[in-house]
């Protein structure tokens, strides 16, 4: 297959891209670097099968004939959203109906990168897709949840009205290498403090919860559902549900770092629970993460290790 793939310069774009790549498949990469770079795919960069494009695509625009359309751009970190909220606003809805018409005029296929944020904070726990969430529409963190939950609706509108064939998938946190160093995720911030001999800053008490899936799991989901003839949502993430101080725990350990814990007040509309009823995801797809958390910040220690010292050597 041709297949588009936005924000493909990302986190997940990248890993996603080269999922694609070993399925034999072409990839056009839509990207405007807003918050990926062009290193996330470097390692790629002798593959004449992946045409990387600078593209903002809150412009309409036309990739040529495409059988599937992924549509991953969008500012995904708090720090990212909070500082981009205006364009994270655009990229949900301009660039959604621009990626739904590519699909559309080509008669590709669909799948949209949705978010447990649309969960908000969640009155219901753990998730399932069933739940529509407890967001406030107007909080600092509502340039993101409802630019997501307006990506869910407009695709449900294209798959309604346009016949357009779609999937939707609700990403849980995910970590991996390749996780900027600031974006002010949990394992990212822990992970650079640690390794800097700073502080781990835990917010509130630190009782609050959260699930993290290693990136080749969640990956593995993608495709999975991608290949599936389900249209509803479908969460992905991992059910290990941990306390953010366990998480700081285990960071420490990993890192062997003598790090100490620092308490600041939490931030508002701070989900207090995140946890994915992923039942869904494995009856339909047979899909359940296999890396626990302890091994896959094992598996992201090299990176961390190099990014943290590329910045030290650059300030
Ligand atoms: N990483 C997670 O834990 C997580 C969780 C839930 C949902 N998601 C979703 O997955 C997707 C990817 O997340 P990520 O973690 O890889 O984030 P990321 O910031 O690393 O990647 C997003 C990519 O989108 C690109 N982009 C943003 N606006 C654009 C525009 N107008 N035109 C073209 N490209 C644009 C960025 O440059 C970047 O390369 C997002 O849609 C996000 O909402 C991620």
């Amino acid at each position: 297959m041709r297949v588009l793939v936005t924000g493909g310069a990302g986190f997940l774009g990248s890993y996603l891209c080269e999922a694609l790549l070993a399925e034999g498949h072409s990839v056009i990469v839509a990207d405007n670097f807003l918050t990926g770079r062009a290193a996330n795919l470097a390692h790629l960069s002798h593959e004449s099968r992946l045409e990387l494009r600078w593209l903002d695509i809150i412009k309409p625009f036309d990739p040529g004939a495409v059988d599937y359309v992924f549509h991953f751009a969008s500012p995904a970190s708090p720090v990212d959203y909070m500082v981009h909220g205006v364009e994270t606003l655009e990229v949900g809805s301009l660039g959604t109906f621009n990626c739904l018409e590519v699909a559309r005029r080509y008669g590709a296929r669909f799948f949209l990168a949705s978010t447990s944020e649309c969960y908000g904070d969640p009155l219901e726990h753990p998730q399932k897709e069933t739940y529509w969430g407890h967001v406030n529409p107007i909080g600092p963190r509502s340039v993101y949840d409802e630019a997501k939950r307006f990506t869910e609706a407009a695709t449900v509108a294209y798959r309604r009205y346009h016949n357009v064939d779609t999937r939707i998938v609700r990403i849980f946190n995910t970590y991996g290498p390749r996780l900027q160093l600031n974006d002010g995720r949990v394992v990212s911030n822990f992970m650079k403090q640690a390794l800097r001999g700073e502080d781990l800053t835990v917010y509130g008490d630190g009782h609050q919860t959260r699930s993290f899936c290693y990136v080749s799991d969640e990956i593995d989901g993608f495709i999975r559902l991608s290949k599936s003839n389900e249209h509803l949502p479908v969460n992905i993430g991992n059910p290990n549900e941990f306390t953010i101080l366990e998480c700081a725990q285990l960071v420490l350990k990993v890192t062997g770092s003598k790090s100490k814990i620092r308490y600041e007040p939490l931030p508002q509309d701070d989900p207090k629970q995140r946890q994915p009823d992923i039942t869904k995801a494995r009856q339909l797809l047979g899909w359940e993460p296999k890396v626990g958390l302890e091994t896959g910040l094992r598996l992201s220690l090299d990176y961390f290790q190099k990014a943290v010292a590329e910045e030290v050597a650059a300030s």
